[in-house]
């Protein structure tokens, strides 16, 4: 496994957990350490037990050494990130290409090189003549595309119990090759698509694009109800009864953010400009730019209940991570409407569950609370940026007690509005009356 961030290190322990041998790579030797001894470096459930486990069983070690990796593998997954780049829309490949040509010179023996990392089509076609021509093995030496759909917080499980194994191949040997690595997953019953290597690279890119199209579609809709003083989680719950749309990831809030789908949608169009074909995509610039519209909103309505004063109001900010069951605070929406109101003068604090550490890095200037509670006292305005359980269940009546003022703006449409106005809050949320 080339890379041990989320999608590396749970596909190296879930591998592992099935019966194969794996050895697990990273640069970072502070990861490394980590993982070796039985701790993993983000917040992931169910995660840690199973990389004990299978540690203990010996099936599973961790290495900073390729070369050690070039000897072990029949099999390379390459699991390496591939983020925005600064000031483009386009995917940096750099941590891709530094993975293959380090990689490459080591091969000797026959082996299958897999790529899971998001790509720009065209990518693995481009690993597959690199390899070609600098490892030793020459043709042995397949290259397949195996796209990942694994969401974080249901990590493990979507590892095991994938919905779909997508086979990016041009030969026979690739193809079996991946049915031979993924053959207890396929037991247990997932459904398998063989591809060509380009299909395969663009099953991903869509299916994020199309998540984040009915998430932007419902939050449009949610821009059409603040104006007409509809109810957009009634609308949602309506349309969610026909089949053909169904209700999942059909939920108006603050939008989407994380390193995946934001990045995704906007590396998708870069590379449809570089084929030529970027008005098929146009559609993405609008998604995106709802998206970013429902941040703004927050900050209006903010502003609004805090009688357009900003200066020595205290704000709590309930979550930092970008979803729930996540301690991921990359393009975390929640972030963002913290930062924007720290700077427009007020007095931030901000909570999360999971997420503290990696905020407090990335973000210094915020100020952190231990708790829900902590956050909340004195606070003129309460907003709850993401929908953790624990602020799910939070009590009104108590949290009315500590604030200054009870005003709270559901973010994420995660509460009860009748029960938080019975103890006597004024609730606001995004697309609703
Ligand atoms: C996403 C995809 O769901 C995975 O299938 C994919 O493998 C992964 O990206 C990836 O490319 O690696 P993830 O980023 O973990 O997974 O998060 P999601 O669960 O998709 O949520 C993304 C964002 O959309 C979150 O900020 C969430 O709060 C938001 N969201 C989700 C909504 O605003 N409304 C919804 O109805 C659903």
């Amino acid at each position: 496994m080339l890379g041990t961030g989320y999608l590396g290190a749970t596909h190296a322990v879930c591998m592992a957990s099935l019966g194969f041998d794996v050895l697990g790579l990273d640069v970072d030797p502070a990861k490394i350490a980590r993982l070796s001894n039985g701790e993993v470096p983000f917040y992931e459930p169910g995660l840690e037990p199973l990389l004990r486990k299978t540690l203990a069983s010996g099936r599973l070690r961790f290495t900073t050494s390729y070369e050690e990796v070039a000897e072990f593998g029949d099999v390379h997954f390459l699991c390496v990130g591939t983020p925005q780049k600064d000031n483009e829309y386009a995917a940096d490949l750099d941590y891709v290409y530094t993975a293959v040509t380090t990689l490459a010179p080591l091969l000797t023996r026959p082996c299958t090189f897999a790529g899971k990392s998001t790509v720009p089509v065209g990518t693995a076609e481009r690993i597959a003549s690199r390899i070609a021509a600098s490892a030793p093995a020459g043709d042995d030496v397949e290259v397949v595309w195996n796209p990942e759909f694994l969401r974080e917080g249901f990590a493990v499980d979507d590892t095991l119990h994938p919905d779909r194994l997508v086979f990016g191949v041009d030969s026979q040997r690739g193809e079996q090759a991946m049915r031979e690595a993924f053959a207890p997953v396929i037991a247990g019953g997932t459904p398998v698509v063989v591809t060509d290597l380009a299909t395969a690279q663009l099953v991903k890119v869509a299916a994020n694009a199309f998540l984040a199209t009915k998430i932007s579609f419902i939050n449009a809709m949610a821009e059409v109800c603040e104006a007409t003083h509809a109810d957009v989680t009634k609308l949602s719950e309506a349309l969610s009864h026909d089949s053909r749309i169904g209700g999942r990831f059909l939920h108006a809030g603050l939008g989407f953010g994380g390193g995946c789908l934001p990045k995704d949608i906007r590396a998708f169009m870069a590379r449809a400009g570089e084929l030529g074909v970027d008005q098929a995509l146009t559609f993405l610039t609008e998604v995106d730019a709802i998206n970013l519209r429902r941040r703004a909103r927050m900050v209006d309505l903010a502003r609004e209940l805090l009688d357009d004063t900003m200066a020595h109001r205290r704000i709590a900010i309930l979550g930092a991570a970008f979803k729930p069951n996540s301690d991921d605070i990359r393009d975390s929406p929640a972030l963002d409407v913290a930062t924007r109101l720290h700077h427009a003068g007020a007095d931030v604090v901000v909570y999360d569950p999971a997420a503290m550490d990696n905020a407090r890095i990335r973000y210094p200037d915020l100020t952190y609370a231990a708790s829900t509670l902590e956050a909340a006292h004195g606070a003129h305005l309460v907003l709850l940026l993401t929908e953790w359980l624990e602020f799910r269940e939070a009590d009104p009546a108590v949290l009315a007690e500590v604030v200054a003022a009870p005003n709270i703006v559901d973010g994420r449409n995660a509460l009860d509005p009748d029960r938080w106005r019975a103890a006597g809050w004024t609730y606001r949320a995004l697309g609703r009356p």
